[in-house]
């Protein structure tokens, strides 16, 4: 885990913004268009109302999105209209750039056809990524049969985290991504975060190689005691 520490969501979040402008800079040298899936939930709405006013090169950015809630569409709670406020206001993308879910249609039907969407391309460039208290990613919960199946997309019932019925990246479509950035903050955060130091797979734990960006609030000196541990184990 490359651990990037901040003192406060603030400093969090232009951290994490400078480091997402710069990887998809890097990805641009390489290719014509940077497919990027957004992370929901809340966290990452600094870090996306920062990215809003850089100049990025929106003409070449694919948005992607790593999870999304069934729920009606337009619908507040909803991850994509999260993200078209905090990152696409005021400038939204081309339709043929925003490849949303329609999560509206239900878990089966629209993992299918997000799935379908992401068969057209090789694989994502860059997957943001939040951080749940039990240790969830997008929304691949801890036991849920979800995280074994193998589509690009899959759908998730039985969500502990509201609404219960959401359509994920699978951990493939994750772990094959180009890179992976997680962006967590807050003391609610940390107990996951001390079980993942520990070793257990949660399924955030399990992404593969990652760029973790945490605010003092969500580490604090876990990272500290998890190295000076294995130190210790390996003296
Ligand atoms: C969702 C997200 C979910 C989120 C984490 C962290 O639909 O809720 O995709 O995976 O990233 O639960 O949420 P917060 O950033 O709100 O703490």
């Amino acid at each position: 885990m490359d651990i990037r520490k901040a003192p406060d969501p603030q400093a969090l979040a232009r951290q994490a913004a400078a480091y997402i402008a710069e990887r998809i800079a890097t990805v641009l040298t390489q290719r014509e268009s940077c497919h990027l899936a957004l992370a929901g939930g809340n966290t990452p709405r600094a870090t996306y109302a920062l990215l809003r006013e850089m100049d990025l090169p929106w003409s070449r950015l694919h948005f992607w999105f790593g999870d999304e809630r069934c729920l009606p569409a337009g619908d507040a709670q909803r991850n994509d209209t999260m993200v078209k406020e905090a990152l696409l206001a005021g400038s939204p993308p081309p339709p043929a750039q925003l490849h949303g879910i329609s999560a509206e249609l239900g878990p089966e039907v629209a993992a299918q056809q997000y799935t379908q969407a992401l068969s057209r391309i090789e694989r994502l460039d860059i997957v943001l990524l939040g951080l749940g208290e039990d240790g969830h990613t997008a929304s691949l919960f801890p036991d849920n049969p979800a995280l074994a199946m193998q589509s690009r997309a899959v759908p998730v019932h039985h969500a502990p985290k509201p609404p219960s019925q959401r359509v994920s990246l699978s951990m493939n479509s994750i772990r094959d991504a180009g890179e992976r950035i997680v962006i967590a903050a807050g003391e609610d955060k940390r107990e996951a975060l001390t079980r993942i130091l520990a070793g257990e797979k949660l399924p955030a734990a399990t992404i593969g190689a990652a760029t973790w960006f945490l605010d003092e609030a969500a580490i604090a000196d876990l990272c500290d005691n998890a190295v000076l541990q294995k130190q210790r184990k390996s003296e």
